[in-house]
């Protein structure tokens, strides 16, 4: 690169992470007007999530809620109510279910701000509704599965910077200030010139969902979406997206060349849909620096879930410590990043000046979904081509609770890469 490392975050830092729209027709909930929320995908963090925008401003009221099941709705209306029993104001006409409820959300004019949490086949077209209605979006991670709705999630994000919404993405360590004092230093340069990263999220199972008896297909693999690649990315993609986005933070820079490899080797019953358990990826970056990703859903295996920047002249680590000539270490009681991140985006909302992290999600996203493309097919990759070219579309045959097949699992070296 012909300018240093550090000129160049400070240019990209100011181009893409706060997008500023003084003056701009993103008008709705300025000031102290009250916030309402409408939740589309009100499981585990959907619920969580309206929780913590709760609790981040005192002018906020959830009053729409969307599902595509029933007993998620009443399971999120309990405990949304026991938080927060004056603040959570949804009547049964704003209770909507089935793979158009985000439509019925979105069609109750005074909810301003979105938080949408479906699994993340379905975020493009949340996203994309969510911003043509006007209104704000909280989005959670990952943004998409297929290069098709990352393109998708980009041109989304576009239109909502032209129409001055907010997008905040649920990367909480964007918004956590451990991580923000890390990346100030890794930025200053008090690590040197960074020559390699490692990240890594490694842990042991995660739930499954049974299948009853009165169970579509569709319906159960919607219910179980971790494990459908259509629906989930696969883990690389839904967990690991985490840790590949804090090292594109540190690097200032998007890869361009990735090569993976992963399989599936425990988790091999039906139950555990068509993804793989493990995944090596190696990220090559413009300006050469090769990055080491791992991720790994195994019981009873070494756990380890971290970022760890590798600089000349030292080593920066994400439990908050620098190692090497100039050491630090962060000794802070935080707040909690879930809720801080929603305390910046009605911060930036209430003062016309929206955040939007769409297509930093976005690219971040790309990032594990190319691990992705690579591992199942054998074949290396670069972003350009992915980014550009991939036809890649893992949207089902239609929406509809009936019979949904299951593509094969990926097999390295046979799968084509599309
Ligand atoms: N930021 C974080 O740390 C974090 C943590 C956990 C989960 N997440 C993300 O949040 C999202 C949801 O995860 P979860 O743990 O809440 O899962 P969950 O299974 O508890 O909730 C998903 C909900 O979406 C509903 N749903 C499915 N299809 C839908 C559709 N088409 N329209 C509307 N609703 C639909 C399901 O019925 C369910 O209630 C995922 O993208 C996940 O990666 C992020």
């Amino acid at each position: 690169m012909s300018i240093s490392r550090r000129e160049f975050f400070k240019t990209a830092a100011a181009a893409s992470v706060a997008v500023s729209v003084p003056g701009s027709f993103g008008v709705f909930a300025r000031g102290s007007d009250t916030i309402k929320v409408g939740v589309i995908g009100c499981g585990g963090r959907g619920t969580g999530a309206a929780i913590d925008c709760l609790n981040a401003d005192a002018g906020v009221e959830v009053v729409a809620l969307g599902d595509l099941v029933p007993d998620r709705i009443e399971s999120s209306l309990k405990r949304l109510t026991e938080a927060f029993p004056t603040r959570v104001k949804v009547p049964a006409d704003r209770r909507f279910t089935g793979f158009d409820s985000y439509k019925g959300v979105l069609s109750i004019p005074d909810v301003n701000l979105i938080v949408t949490a479906a699994p993340p086949g379905f975020r493009p077209i949340h996203l994309r509704a969510a911003v043509e209605a006007g209104k704000h979006v909280f989005m959670e991670k990952p943004v998409a599965v297929d290069p098709v709705g990352i393109r998708s999630v980009i041109a989304s994000s576009d239109l909502a910077a032209q129409k001055g919404l907010a997008i905040v993405a649920g990367t909480q360590r964007r918004h956590q200030q451990l991580y923000l004092e890390l990346m100030k230093r890794i930025h200053d340069g008090q690590i040197g010139e960074v020559v390699s990263a490692q990240c890594y999220w490694n842990m042991g199972d995660l739930w499954v969902r049974k299948r009853e008896p009165n169970m579509t297909e569709m319906e159960w693999q919607c219910r179980n979406w971790l494990y459908f690649t259509w629906l989930s990315g696969d883990h690389i993609v839904e967990q690991h997206v985490h840790n590949i986005d804090v090292v594109n933070w540190a690097m200032g820079a998007m890869p361009k060349n990735v090569m993976g490899m992963g399989g599936r080797q425990v988790r091999v019953a039906p139950e555990y849909g068509n993804i793989f358990d493990h995944f090596f990826v190696e990220f090559e970056y413009p300006n050469g620096v090769r990055v080491a990703s791992a991720c790994r859903q195994t019981k009873g295996c070494a756990e380890r879930v971290e970022e760890r920047i590798v600089g000349t002249k030292g080593v920066a680590l994400s439990s908050g410590e620098i190692r090497g000539e100039k050491p630090w270490k962060f000794d802070v009681k935080e707040r909690n990043p879930y809720v801080l991140e929603h305390v910046d985006l009605i911060a930036s909302i209430r003062g016309g000046k929206p955040l939007n992290e769409g297509r930093q999600i976005a690219e971040s996203t790309m990032c594990a979904i190319m691990g992705r493309m690579s591992a199942y097919t054998g074949r290396a990759m670069s972003w350009e081509w992915a980014m550009n070219s991939s036809k890649l579309d893992l949207t089902p045959a239609c929406y509809e609770f009936g019979p949904n097949a299951v593509e094969p699992v990926a097999v390295p070296g046979t799968t084509p890469l599309v």
